[in-house]
């Protein structure tokens, strides 16, 4: 029997438990053993759970515990999960989380504690909720140079994106329906700002390319400032906007990585991901392209990639799991002023003077407005054109990357 501690009983932490008890049979013919619930650490009560004899609000019951092998964080946030968590691994017990923020922010300084401790730290829930990605992409994928990923890694801002365009609901009733089902951050801002994508983007190149990748080196652009009209427009130019995190490996060998509103082809399978759905692209040098698709948040789905874990865990508990990467200087990545790309901008009245600083470029007119779509420009060389234009009097009403994906 492999005893369990779960640290954090919200969203994904009861489904965890949900899934251990359920089951349970199915767990332990893919293991061999029982996996067994010691200890849920949480400050609330829950006097209705099956288990609720082993709720406890003190996490040295966890860490003191010698028969505790494996330590589920679910509690989300950094304070107190880095602090219970580095205290697990220190320990040489294995840690499993779903906690993003946790590993974009100390993934690499966790991977070493393991490493010295000769303990797994396993992170799989922490991008794509249900979708199998980091497994894949350290194992399966392992003989191809990648290239370029790019996805849509946030369920919530899909979702919302969705209800406004099918269903004419405003963003604030969206943003309201997916907290209520459970697919938003504990801070909604963190999937609106983009913050949420962002860490999944940065835990995502970690990876593929071996270096820590921060989120403070990750340009990062929310989806608050996209309106239906542009939705429409980018509709009747063939496109679909979506907030997408990208990263890609330039000739130099650094990385161009961000996370922002794109237009995206219709024509590219990204556009064509969903509702609370994430699709996540992987580009390999022998594989082209390879695509990972499911619920990319939620109870159970986000659950089921902790189980998995728990489960590598509990077959892995004498050796380690190679899922793995160093720290990072931000060395490795392209100042975004550097990034090349090309921008969709909407223009009050006719445009004369952004079509003249935008020369060579594809100029729609649509009732009372302009619309341009850029050749590929340095990013920084954008921004200074769009403040000339600012200072010219000329009103840009919005201006949103179109992605070459
Ligand atoms: N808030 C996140 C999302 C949850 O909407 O994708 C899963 O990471």
């Amino acid at each position: 029997m492999i005893s369990v501690a779960i640290m954090g009983h919200g969203t994904v932490g009861s489904g965890v438990a949900e899934i251990l008890l359920t089951h349970k049979h199915k767990l332990f013919t893919a293991l061999g053993e029982e996996l067994y619930i010691k200890y849920i650490l949480d400050l609330r009560e829950f006097p209705e759970s099956p288990v609720a004899d082993r709720f406890t609000k003190n996490f040295n019951d966890i860490i003191n515990d010698l028969d505790v092998s494996i330590v589920v964080e679910v509690m989300g946030g950094t304070n107190p999960a880095y602090d219970y968590v580095k205290r697990s691994l220190q320990a040489g017990k294995s840690v499993v989380t779903s906690n993003k923020e946790l590993v974009a922010k100390h993934g690499a300084e966790l991977l070493a504690i393991a490493k010295e401790t000769n303990a797994n730290f396993l992170y799989e829930a922490s991008v794509g909720g249900g979708i199998p990605i980091l497994r894949p992409l350290s194992q399966c994928l392992v003989a191809n140079e990648v290239d370029e990923i790019a996805g849509i890694l946030n369920g919530t801002t899909n979702f919302i994106f969705g209800k406004m365009i099918n269903d004419n609901m405003n963003f604030d009733d969206a943003l309201k329906l997916a907290q209520d089902l459970g697919y938003a951050e504990r801070n909604p801002e963190a999937d609106i700002e983009g913050h949420d994508a962002c860490r999944k983007i940065c835990i995502l190149a970690s990876l593929a390319f071996g270096k820590h990748v921060y989120p403070d080196s990750v340009y990062t652009e929310g989806i608050t400032k996209i309106t239906l009209d542009d939705v429409k427009h980018a509709n009747n130019l063939g496109y679909v906007i979506k907030l997408i995190g990208d990263v890609k490996k330039t000739e130099n060998g650094k990385l161009d990585i961000c996370v922002c509103p794109m237009l995206i082809s219709k024509d590219c399978i990204l556009s064509d991901i969903n509702d609370v759905f994430n699709g996540i692209m992987v580009k390999g040098d022998c594989t082209g392209d390879v695509v990972f698709y499911g619920k990319g948040a939620g109870k159970l789905p986000t659950a089921s990639a902790v189980v998995a874990d728990i489960v590598d865990c509990g077959k892995h508990l004498k050796t380690r799991k190679r899922m793995f990467w160093t720290d990072g200087d931000g060395s490795n990545i392209v100042s975004y002023k550097d990034s090349i790309t090309s921008v969709y901008l909407r223009v009050e009245g006719n445009g004369d003077k952004a079509v003249e600083a935008f020369k060579d470029s594809q100029v729609v007119d649509a009732n009372g407005e302009t619309i341009i779509l850029t050749k590929e420009y340095h990013f920084g060389e954008i921004e200074e054109k769009l403040a000339a234009l600012k200072a010219d009097g000329v009103n840009v009403l919005s201006a949103i990357r179109v992605g070459n994906i």
